[in-house]
């Protein structure tokens, strides 16, 4: 066993653009238009669509990633590092989890299913610091962000400064045209 499984794979790299533009996108365009912006719905939408989608993939990339064998958790020699590396995996998963289900608190408390893809053309609430999973939402968001650039990182300095082909584990067996060795 020395790749992931190839389903694995690709929910990896297509969730790891998604996860990074919600991040980019939420903190850097949809948090900074005003609610009273017309912008704004249009924001929310693909915001929240967007956080849906990876909410629903990253579901089915647990359920694979528990239910398929896997290369062992890589070696370095260091066993707390070691540890680390396995928390950093579970972490990313957990918090991907917190900010979908903080993204749904804010939008069940503040009513924008039915503002923003129900047309009831009722105004949003002035902003949402008032709804506390959006404070959770923004800590959340800044741990995974954090996490990310850790896990990047380290995959980074395996791959570079270790030279023990780590990445070559989360991409597609070349040989078997895309099956798993
Ligand atoms: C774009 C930058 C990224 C790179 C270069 C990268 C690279 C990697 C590599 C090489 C592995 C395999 C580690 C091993 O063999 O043990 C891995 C695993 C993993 N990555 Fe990433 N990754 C990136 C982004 C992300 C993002 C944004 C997330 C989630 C938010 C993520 C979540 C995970 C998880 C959970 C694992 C463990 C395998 C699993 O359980 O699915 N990665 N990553
Ligand atoms: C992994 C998925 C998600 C990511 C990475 C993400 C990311 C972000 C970020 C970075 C912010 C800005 C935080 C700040 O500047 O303090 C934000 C705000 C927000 N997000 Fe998400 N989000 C996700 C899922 C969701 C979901 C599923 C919903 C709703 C169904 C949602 C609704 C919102 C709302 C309402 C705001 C507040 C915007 C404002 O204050 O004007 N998010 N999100």
């Amino acid at each position: 066993m020395t790749r992931y499984h190839p389903l694995l794979v690709a929910l990896h790299w297509i969730l790891a653009l998604m996860v990074i533009v919600g991040l980019v996108m939420g903190g850097r365009v949809l948090a900074q238009t005003a609610n009273t912006d017309p912008a704004k719905l249009f924001s929310l939408r693909m915001h929240m669509s967007l956080g849906m989608v990876i909410g629903v993939l990253t579901l089915i990339r647990l359920g694979t990633r528990l239910f398929t064998t896997k290369p062992p958790h890589a070696d370095i020699g260091n066993a707390t590092l070691n540890k680390l590396g396995q928390a950093a995996h579970w972490g990313l998963y957990a918090l991907v989890f917190g900010m979908v289900a903080s993204g749904i608190g804010i939008s069940l408390m503040a009513g924008l299913p039915d503002i923003v893809f129900g047309g009831s053309g009722a105004p949003l609430p002035a902003d949402f610091s008032a709804f506390p999973p959006r404070a959770a939402h923004g800590l959340l968001a800044t741990l995974l962000g954090l996490t990310i650039l850790g896990h990047v990182g380290a995959a980074l300095y395996h791959q570079f400064v270790r030279r023990d082909g780590l990445l070559s584990r989360m991409w597609f067996d070349k040989r078997s045209g895309g099956g798993n060795a």
